[in-house]
C-alpha cells in the first residue's frame, strides 16, 4: 500500500466501512455493499468428514468481521483454504476480484491477505527481529525454508529492518528485539505474530483466536491494535471464541457450524439468533453460553415491551 493507496482507502472506508453495513441482509451468504473477498462453493473433506461447506460468504472491505462457531465448525480449515496453507475439494475465492486458487501462502502474502495463527507460529529460536525480518517475505513457520525470499534482502534490507523496528515499537515489543522468540509469554508472541503480519503491508489481516492465551492487560492492548488496524483502512477477519472481544469489536459477526454459514449480522442480532444459540447448544464449545443466552433474553424482554406498549 503505498501512500496515496492508504488516504483513498480511508476515504473509502468512511463511506463504506462499517458503516456501509447498515441494513445489509442477515441471511448466511449475505451480499455486501463492498467486499473485498468473496468466497464460492468450498469444501474440503477430511475422509468421510465435511469440514467446511461454504455456500457463498463476502467480507466487507475496511469492517472488523468476527467468524465464530463451535469448537470443530471449520474456522480454522475455512481459514487455511482462504489463504492457500490447505486445499479445498471445491471452490473458487478472490481477493480483490483476483483468483486465489491455487496460490501459494507466501503469494496470498503479498497479494495482501495475511493471517496469525491458532497456535502462534513465531519462531522460537529466532530472535524477536529476526521474525520480523522473516515477515517481510509473507512466510510463516516452518514453511519458511522453503520460500523464495531471498527477493527481499540485500540493498532493501535497511528498508526491511526499519519498518521492523517501527512495528515492534508500535506494538510496544522494541525491549525485547534481541529477545528469543521462544522466551516471550504467550500475549505477547500474538502481538508479535500481528506485527510480522504487518511487514507485508497488508489490505486484509485475517486472525486465528488472538486472544486466547493472552492475559487481560494484554487483551486490551490488543483489541487496541485490532481496531487500529480497520482505522488504518484494512480488512479485519478474526475467529474468536470470546464472546467480549467479537461484541467490543466487530462490525459484522459470521457463525460457522458443522462447516457451513448459519448466520450473520451485527455482533447483537446474531446473539440473540436462534439458530446461533441451537449451534453453540448442538456442540462441544469454549463459548460462554450464558452470554448468548443473555442477549436472547434481552431481546425477548425488549420485545415483550414493545408489544405491551404497543397495546397500549
Ligand atoms: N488435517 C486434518 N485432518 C483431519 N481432520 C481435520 C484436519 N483439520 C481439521 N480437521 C477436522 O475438521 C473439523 C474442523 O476443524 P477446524 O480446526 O477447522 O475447526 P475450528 O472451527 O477451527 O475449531 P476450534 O474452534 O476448536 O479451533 C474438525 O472436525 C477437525 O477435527
Ligand atoms: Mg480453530
Amino acid at each position: 500500500m503505498d501512500a496515496d493507496m492508504t488516504d483513498q482507502t480511508k476515504t473509502d472506508t468512511a463511506q463504506t466501512g462499517p458503516a456501509g453495513l447498515v441494513g445489509v441482509s442477515t441471511e448466511p451468504g449475505a451480499k455486501k455493499p463492498d467486499p473485498i473477498l468473496v468466497a464460492d462453493s468450498i469444501t474440503r473433506t477430511f475422509g468421510g468428514l465435511t469440514a467446511v461447506d461454504v455456500e457463498h460468504v463476502e467480507i466487507q472491505r475496511g469492517a472488523i468481521t468476527a467468524l465464530i462457531g463451535p469448537n470443530g465448525a471449520g474456522k480454522t480449515t475455512f481459514f487455511n483454504l482462504l489463504t492457500g496453507f490447505d486445499q479445498p475439494n471445491t471452490g473458487s475465492w478472490s481477493l480483490e476480484g483476483k483468483s486465489l486458487k491455487g496460490v501459494a501462502p507466501y503469494k496470498v502474502a503479498r497479494l495482501g491477505m495475511v493471517r496469525t495463527f491458532q497456535l502462534t507460529k513465531v519462531l522460537a529460536k529466532l530472535t524477536v527481529i529476526e521474525n520480523m525480518r522473516l515477515g517481510a517475505t509473507g512466510q510463516k513457520g516452518e514453511r519458511i525454508w522453503a520460500a523464495p525470499f531471498k527477493f527481499l534482502w540485500g540493498k532493501q534490507e535497511d528498508e526491511v529492518t526499519n519498518k521492523a523496528d517501527e512495528l515492534l515499537a508500535r506494538f510496544m515489543l522494541d525491549k525485547k528485539r534481541e529477545d528469543f522468540a521462544g522466551s516471550l509469554s504467550g500475549g505477547q508472541r500474538k502481538l508479535l505474530e500481528m506485527a510480522r503480519a504487518l511487514m507485508v503491508d497488508p489490505e486484509v489481516v485475517m486472525l486465528d483466536e488472538p486472544m486466547a492465551g493472552v492475559n487481560p492487560a494484554l487483551k486490551q492492548s490488543l483489541l487496541g491494535h485490532v481496531k487500529s488496524l480497520r482505522d488504518e483502512g484494512r480488512t479485519v477477519l478474526f475467529v474468536e471464541h470470546d464472546m467480549d472481544m467479537v461484541r467490543d469489536i466487530s462490525d459484522w459477526v459470521i457463525v460457522m457450524a458443522q462447516g457451513k454459514i448459519v448466520a450473520e449480522g451485527t455482533p447483537e442480532s446474531v446473539m440473540a439468533d436462534q439458530r446461533v444459540i441451537d449451534a453453540y447448544l448442538g456442540a462441544h464449545h469454549d463459548t460462554d453460553l450464558s452470554e448468548l443466552d443473555e442477549a436472547r433474553l434481552e431481546a425477548e424482554v425488549e420485545a415483550e415491551i414493545a408489544q405491551e406498549e404497543d397495546s397500549k
